[in-house]
């Protein structure tokens, strides 16, 4: 099967290199020059676990090519895969300013039929603008007769395990509201539910919803145990056993029930506005999830409330070390990473920061730059001399941190835990001063 994957960021490369290695043919496009030409070398312009292995071997056994030549590269694939960010606007909902430059250039490249998927995460309906952009297209050119078909196919995978997300997906959803293109996507996905990973195939509308109900609900899970947390700390309970003493009922399973620093990344944030957003322009009330965005904003400044409620009102003469700096471990990605947003409001203070990240350093100095914070590639380095240490993500390599080591390079044994690592027993049979999530 011949794919033409529009976008080559996370979703768009890992999608189309996946698809290679199933045993399509695939040409990844995108209008990033410097982009292009480094992948065409080679070079994975990001930290995901697998990719870059995948990229290489498939570029090698030529299914995988790279091209900035949208036109050709459309009108050469029976499959469009329209895979480009949908950043959010100003009021939350998801700007489709990327998305439908590409369906207009995919309208003006068609010569044959062919089917046209969504990949990115799109408002509600948008495959009916999509269409009707696509058909504007063609008559202009004359061809309004060409037989083409839209599908909404939402991806699921997560940053940091997206291979292994998309090449075993717990669902692949297919939206269509015709047979024949439910034909051809069972075909391209064949290697996939060949193996028992189940199509789910339904109405567009409902495919383009099933994607942001389930990020949402995941989103929710997070933010109702981020609620739940505060309860803990005025009760004197402690959130791990809580949650512990929910997750064996299967009703309602172990995952996503984490506390701590609030979800940031690329999805829950901009996908709960945007789907809030979406009711409310057709006046559908959104309690649930305006609540679950309200929570996560508090809950984000978490950590910077516990060290303004322990150093008091004034930072100015504070240093404070941050280890880890991406919104999840296994990842270098720090869009909407509660580490960032800490950062910003403790410089503000006049805080000084000396910050760690195994991969994300490169992504922070971007953002935040040179004022007032220090990086280091070791996270002992990061220690020294500082007041407290502030912990955001759960790396591994923290949580089998050598505790005699902190206490020794920090100015006094302060930990603000923001993942809940360490067992606030042992830490204060260490000799910590030690602060974590709901307990
Ligand atoms: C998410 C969805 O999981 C994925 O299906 C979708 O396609 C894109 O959005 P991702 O953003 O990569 O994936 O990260 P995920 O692992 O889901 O974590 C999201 C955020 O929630 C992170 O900030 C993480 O730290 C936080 N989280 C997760 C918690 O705070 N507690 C938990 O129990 C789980």
């Amino acid at each position: 099967m011949k794919i033409c994957m529009i976008g080559t960021g996370y979703v768009g490369l890992v999608v189309g290199a996946c698809f290679a290695e199933m045993g399509h043919q695939v040409i990844c496009v995108d209008n990033n020059p410097a982009k292009i030409t480094s992948l065409q070398n080679g070079q994975v312009p990001i930290y995901e676990p697998g990719l870059e292995q995948l990229v290489e071997r498939n570029v090698q056994d030529g299914r995988l090519s790279f091209s900035l030549d949208l036109a050709q590269s459309v009108a050469s694939s029976q499959f469009i895969f329209i895979a480009v960010g949908t950043p959010p606007a100003e009021d939350g909902s998801a700007d489709l300013t990327y998305v439908m430059n590409a369906v207009q250039q995919i309208g003006a490249s068609i010569h044959a039929y062919a089917i046209v998927i969504t990949k990115s995460t799109v408002p509600i309906g948008s495959a009916e603008r999509i269409r009707g952009v696509i058909q504007e297209e063609l008559m202009k050119r004359g061809l309004s007769e060409l037989d083409f078909d839209i599908v909404s196919n939402p991806e699921f995978l997560r940053e940091g395990a997206a291979v292994e997300d998309f090449l075993h997906p717990n669902r692949i959803v297919v939206g269509t509201d015709n047979s024949r293109a439910l034909e051809y996507m069972e075909k391209l996905y064949l290697p996939l539910t060949s193996q028992g990973h189940p199509l789910v195939h339904m109405d567009i509308a409902s495919a383009e919803l099933a994607k942001y109900a389930s990020n949402a609900m995941l989103a929710t899970r997070i933010s109702f145990m981020n609620e739940i947390a505060g309860i803990c700390e005025s009760v004197g309970a402690d959130i791990e056993w809580v949650r512990r003493g929910m997750e064996f009922d299967h009703r309602i399973g172990s995952y996503f029930l984490s506390a701590g620093v609030g979800y940031g990344g690329s999805c829950f944030p901009k996908d709960v506005r945007a789907i809030i957003q979406s009711a409310t322009e057709r006046n559908v009330p959104t309690h649930i999830l305006e609540a679950v965005d309200k929570v996560n904003h508090k809950q984000k400044k978490k950590l910077y409330e516990m060290v303004v409620s322990h150093f008091g009102e004034d930072l100015s003469r504070l240093k404070l070390a941050v280890w880890g700096l991406s919104f999840k471990p296994e990842t270098d990605d720090i869009r909407e990473a509660p580490s960032i947003e800490t950062i910003e409001l403790l410089r503000q203070r006049g805080v000084n920061i000396q910050a760690h990240d195994p991969v994300a350093l490169q992504n922070a100095y971007q953002a935040l730059g040179e004022e007032n914070i220090k990086y280091f590639t070791n996270p002992y380095e990061a220690l020294m001399d500082a007041d407290a240490l502030l912990l955001f993500t759960e790396w591994k390599q923290y949580r089998f941190a050598d505790l005699g080591r902190i206490k020794s390079l920090l100015k006094q044994p302060i930990l603000f835990d923001g993942r809940n690592l360490f067992d606030p027993e042992m830490m204060k049979e260490e000799g910590f001063v030690y602060q974590s999530i709901g307990r």
